[in-house]
């Protein structure tokens, strides 16, 4: 049996709670928030749990082995630190943190600590997402140029961060992921209509090795719902739309050749192949579920999980580099 506490039940910390609980031989023992109001709550939908105001009776209680960060960004450094200290392995919502050498020293201290540190970059445990990447690695893909995301909604508005930090850390996980990579470079502009200095949206460009280019688009102040990622590739292209109920994923047999004219040697013509789209079958499941079954897995045999803490510190590094570009209205910023 693996016994659990989650520490925030704002939001998002109860969709925890109800996966964890849903699972054979685990248990969610604990829950903690400051607002009684929302403990009180939890009290109500999932009976056999054990509400606190304070955080640290999670932390203290020897049967509890792992914890859930689920709690304002700001607020991830000092509780994760708290909980490796306390010998517990971790999940902490994304981002993992604001900056780097935290992120770096919560990796050191689960390395020392012989701790589990999981991240929670949930689209990576989306079956549409791993669709995607089984068919960007296939050698008949053929080489990718670009990609480009939407992730747009009225909100939910933050207060704590901006749309960067909330939304698009879910695309430059997924992006790194894709790619495998990391970018070399980013760029980044933002509007702030909302709320002082916290911007609602921004259009950030990364530039990933072999020059594949990748824009995305994060917004709380827009009147559609939109979770897409299109790849362009000398090939094919792809098409994933969260939101699609025809299925997640668009293979698109589309691509552009290049004819010649022998007779006027050098002078060619781009031409557009059309061809087929098939929608492959994807088994859809939560992905949340299915983040907490990789947590658990990667409890139970002691192995990283794929969202690890160096993910976790790359997708912080990258934010960072936006945020600066942001600050100097687009400059780009160099990443190492
Ligand atoms: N993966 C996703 O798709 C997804 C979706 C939503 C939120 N999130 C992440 O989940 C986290 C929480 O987001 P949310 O929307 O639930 O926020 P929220 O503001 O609704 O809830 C946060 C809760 O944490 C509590 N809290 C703050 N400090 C605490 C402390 N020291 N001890 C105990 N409780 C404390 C607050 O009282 C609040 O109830 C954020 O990191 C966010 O980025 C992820």
């Amino acid at each position: 049996m693996i016994n659990i506490g989650v520490i925030g039940c704002g939001q998002w910390g109860p969709n925890h709670i109800r996966n964890f609980s849903s699972m054979e031989e685990v248990r969610v023992l604990m829950c903690a928030d400051l607002n009684r109001d929302r403990l009180k709550a939890m009290k109500q939908q999932f009976r056999t749990i054990h509400p606190t105001n304070r955080f640290q009776e999670i932390l203290n209680h020897p049967r509890i082995q792992a914890v859930v960060v689920a709690t304002p960004t700001a607020t991830h450094f000092n509780l994760v630190k708290a909980a490796l200290m306390a010998n517990k392995d971790v999940l902490c919502e994304k981002p993992l943190c604001l900056d780097e050498r935290q992120a770096k020293e919560l990796i050191r201290l689960a390395q020392k600590k012989k701790r589990i540190l999981m991240v929670g970059h949930v689209f990576l445990y989306n079956a549409g997402i791993q669709k995607l990447k089984e068919l960007i690695q296939k050698k008949s893909f053929g080489r990718i140029y670009y990609l480009h995301s939407e992730r747009t909604n009225l909100g939910p508005f933050r207060q704590d961060v901006n749309a960067v930090w909330d939304l698009a850390a879910h695309d430059v996980s997924i992006f790194n992921y894709l790619l495998n990579a990391e970018p070399i470079e980013v760029s980044a502009r933002g509007g702030i209509y909302l709320q002082k200095k916290i911007e609602d949206v921004a259009f950030i460009s990364l530039v990933y090795p072999k020059n594949i280019l990748v824009s995305i688009h994060v917004s709380w102040l827009d009147p559609r719902k939109v979770r897409q990622i299109t790849v362009v590739g000398d090939k094919h292209m792809l098409m994933w739309d969260d939101l699609d109920q025809t299925g997640p994923v668009k293979i698109y047999d589309r691509q552009v050749v290049q004819k010649y004219y022998y007779e006027t040697f050098g002078e060619f013509q781009l031409l557009a192949k059309e061809g087929t789209i098939t929608i492959p079958k994807v088994n859809l499941s939560e992905p949340l579920k299915a983040q907490a079954n990789a947590f658990i897995a990667a409890v139970r045999k002691r192995k990283s999980p794929l969202s690890d803490g160096r993910s976790g510190l790359s997708v912080v590094r990258i934010l960072k580099a936006v945020q600066k570009s942001l600050a100097k209205r687009g400059v780009p910023v160099r990443l190492q």
